[in-house]
């Protein structure tokens, strides 16, 4: 007979024989960065997270600090926006000076860009539009600029989320001849079109968009493209590949992780914060139980690096040693 039941009758064992885990330097923490000063307002769509502005940051980044978290991601909210969504690679951008500003009263933390256009588009979109969809070409260069710009400004790592094909390869070269050949690139490889994303539109002041992203994100049907999106980027030059978001696509984070050898990261999106605590809200779900059993279930599929709004619990079960 198996007796699968002797390491797990005594607590000690039990924590002794886990095959997952998990550390607090294996978290990122996303942030949400507002044009303007004295801000610090609730996301509607995610209670317990906030936009903050440049000045009102400095304080939430001395949290993240405390808990012990040391990545931070920033996406970047403008006052203005346009056709070509030129906030995005202003050099005095808003994730730009918050990266400017960050680094210098902030120094410990390794600050992550989000280099997207469509925090910064009028029409909503990650790029150029064009009749239904984005030009992809006409949108690299600006990718590059956003890439460029935001390293100047003292990003340690740049994180492209657009879905334009070719852009790692781009803005790779744009990096290293800019003189940043050190600076790594984390690439949204596999990022899927999902409703994971609504809680986020209202986050990042893109609740007026009004298509879908279908026809450059990936479509929830396919693995085996994700597949061809990692190793392409990998080629391409991305030290690290992202899948998000990340409950829905477990599959997808331990194919990743099978079949290539860079860290592979996993961005459990606002979708997933929200309904976690919303359900715990109406009393229907243990917060925390569900916290610390779906950020393990990402680490066990294979990721190394988890981008969560749940940092700071995660962060507070590890000191505590209920998990990892
Ligand atoms: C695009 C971007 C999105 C998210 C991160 N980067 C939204 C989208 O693609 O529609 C979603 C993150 C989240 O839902 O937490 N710049």
């Amino acid at each position: 007979m198996y007796r699968g039941r002797r390491l797990r009758i005594l607590e000690n064992i039990r924590e002794l024989t886990r095959e997952t885990r998990v550390s607090k330097k294996s978290l990122i923490y996303p942030m949400f960065i507002e044009e303007g000063s004295g801000i610090v307002k609730e996301i509607p769509s995610m209670p317990g997270q906030f936009r903050y502005s440049t000045d009102t940051m400095i304080d939430k980044l001395k949290d993240v600090l405390s808990w012990g978290v040391t990545s931070v991601m920033f996406f970047g909210i403008p006052k203005e926006k346009d056709e070509v969504g030129s906030g995005a690679y202003d050099p005095h951008g808003i994730v730009q000076e918050a990266l400017r500003i960050a680094k210098k009263e902030v120094p410990e933390i390794t600050y992550i860009g989000d280099v997207c256009m469509c925090e910064y588009t009028s029409h909503g979109h990650c790029g150029i539009a064009c009749e239904h969809t984005v030009d992809n070409d006409k949108t690299l260069p600006l990718l590059c600029k956003t890439a460029v710009t935001q390293v100047e400004a003292g990003a340690d790592m740049v994180a492209p989320s657009d879905m334009m094909d070719g852009r790692i390869e781009a803005i790779r070269e744009a990096l290293d001849e800019a003189g940043y050949y050190n600076t790594p690139i984390m690439s949204y490889a596999a990022k899927y079109a999902s409703a994971f994303y609504g809680p986020f539109r209202d986050a990042a002041g893109s609740d007026g968009f009004k298509g879908d992203r279908k026809s450059y994100q990936m479509d929830y049907h396919n693995r085996r493209q994700a597949v061809m999106e990692a190793v392409s980027d990998i080629e391409e030059g991305a030290d690290i590949i992202m899948v998000k978001p990340a409950l829905a696509y477990l599959d997808i984070i331990r194919e990743l992780k099978d079949i290539t050898d860079v860290p592979v990261a996993a961005y459990s999106v606002s979708g997933e914060y929200s309904m976690i605590k919303m359900g715990a809200k109406a009393g229907v779900i243990d917060e925390k139980e569900i916290i610390a059993e779906t950020a393990i279930s990402i680490f066990r599929a294979g990721a190394d690096i988890l981008i969560t709004y749940f940092a700071k619990e995660i962060a507070e079960m590890i000191d505590r040693g209920e998990i990892g």
